[in-house]
């Protein structure tokens, strides 16, 4: 096919949160990148694509991923995460700092996009560090990351303890208009515990953690976010008491949003009597009880929660072979989001395709202020189509993404990527990534 070649879809069912549009017959026409306007580009040959049965959904986006690059290389690469996210029908995703070194300067800012531009999988928005090096003492050049196109600060992996330096981070965020993204950890309660501390954790012999570690540092950026009027985003939250600070928050029409993972939404604590001492369902924040499980559900149904991210955290399978404590926390979750929201969601029928589809579109967009305008004329042609009815089993093997790290491994989910498109250009076509 040639640059000058109109792409046409066609007879898929279109969901576009970005403008609020539903329709059952979509005709959609894309050229040099761009969405085309009815009246354009009728002088070119075109090759349609006959997506009946499909739905088509403009840039879905994945705001919590950890690409190993730079220094893990061996883990993953923001090739290879591009690749998974092509895969996962994912066509846009913020990635989180805590690379070696930590990304923490606007150099490194620049260097990363324009790594993930060159290679076009997918559209990269850098999260910068909040503090040098993550270290929690000295804040990081926000506004220079900023400029250079960081859209949030974010430590993630380790918690910003000091209060001191949190209140001056949300302060700073006010004039910067950027989120402050915390992973939320007490680590004088977590002490190192690897899984929730509750009955499963006690019949293992693994040393637990409360979910007070959590939500009493949620609680804290709540209350810093009222003091500051800062912009707080709640990354992977798992507690019910967290979500009573971010409902609170909301009360307040403080400037505070929140994710949720499908992990979180699909799992409890019960995977580990199932998984017994394999690290695979080692993640952070740990996979939780049933009745925090369903507090979550009924916090995204509420909107309380407005934003679905994997928090895509590949790890080698030689380390994630290591004895349970000493194995590094994360799950590989882009190729599995979408099917997971879809499952977790739609299936059972707690929301709609648009409600569920907004926490992969207006709502990550909105957190990062991204202004995406959809499938709107004139705009970039970032789109995914879905297979809404297919039931597929996980199989890590057959992941783009190094880390073939999940629990949810073996489990049967409704709904996948048939078809990614990032600017323009196909990166994925029935299953398979376009890598030439
Ligand atoms: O499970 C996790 N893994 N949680 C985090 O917050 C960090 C992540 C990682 O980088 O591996």
């Amino acid at each position: 096919m040639s640059s000058d070649t109109v792409i046409r879809i066609r007879g898929a069912r279109l969901f576009d949160p970005y403008q609020g549009l539903e329709a059952p017959d979509a005709d959609i026409r894309v050229l040099g990148g761009r969405v085309l306007a009815k009246h354009e580009g009728q002088e070119y040959a075109e090759e349609v694509v006959d997506a009946r049965g499909l739905w088509v959904v403009p840039r879905l986006v994945d705001m919590h991923v950890h690409f190993r690059e730079p220094g893990q290389t061996w883990k993953e690469t923001i090739l290879t995460g591009g690749q998974a996210a092509a895969h996962g029908g994912i066509t846009a995703v913020a990635a989180m700092p805590n690379t070696s070194p930590v990304i923490d300067s606007p150099e490194l800012v620049e260097w990363e996009a324009h790594r993930a531009r060159a290679q076009g999988f997918v559209r990269l928005y850098p999260v910068g560090a909040i503090t040098v090096g993550s270290e929690g003492r000295e804040l990081a050049d926000l506004y220079r990351m900023q400029m250079a196109g960081a859209r949030a600060f974010s430590d993630d992996g380790l918690p910003l303890m000091s209060s001191q330096m949190m209140r001056a981070a949300l302060s700073y965020s006010t004039t910067l208009g950027s989120p402050i993204i915390n992973h939320a950890e007490d680590k004088s309660l977590s002490r190192g515990a690897s899984v929730h501390e509750g009955k499963p954790a006690a019949r293992l012999g693994l040393s637990g953690v409360p979910e007070a570690a959590e939500s009493a540092m949620v609680w804290r950026d709540v209350l810093l976010a009222a003091l500051t009027g800062g912009r707080l985003h709640v990354a992977h939250v798992s507690a019910p008491d967290s979500l009573d600070a971010v409902a609170w928050a909301h009360q307040r029409h403080l400037n505070v949003t929140a994710e949720a993972t499908p992990h979180h939404l699909l799992l409890t604590d019960d995977a580990l009597t199932a998984w017994g001492y394999n690290p695979v369902t080692k993640v952070n924040p740990p996979l939780r009880p049933e009745a925090s499980r369903q507090a979550l559900l009924a916090a995204v149904r509420k909107g309380l929660i407005g934003v679905m991210a994997s928090d895509h955290a590949p790890h080698h399978q030689d380390d994630k072979a290591r004895p349970y404590p000493d194995a590094p926390f994360g799950i590989s979750g882009l190729e599995t989001i979408l099917g997971g929201l879809m499952t977790a969601l739609i299936r059972p029928g707690l929301m709609n395709p648009m409600e569920a589809l907004k926490l992969l579109t207006t709502g990550p967009d909105g957190v990062l202020g991204l202004g995406c305008r959809g499938l709107a004329a004139g705009e970039p042609a970032d789109l995914t189509l879905i297979d809404p009815t297919r039931v597929w089993t996980v199989d890590p093997g057959r992941f783009y993404s190094m880390g073939h790290n999940t629990p949810l491994a073996g489990m049967e989910l409704t709904g996948q990527a048939e078809a990614s498109m990032v600017n323009g250009r196909w990166v994925m076509r029935e299953g398979e990534v376009l890598t030439s």
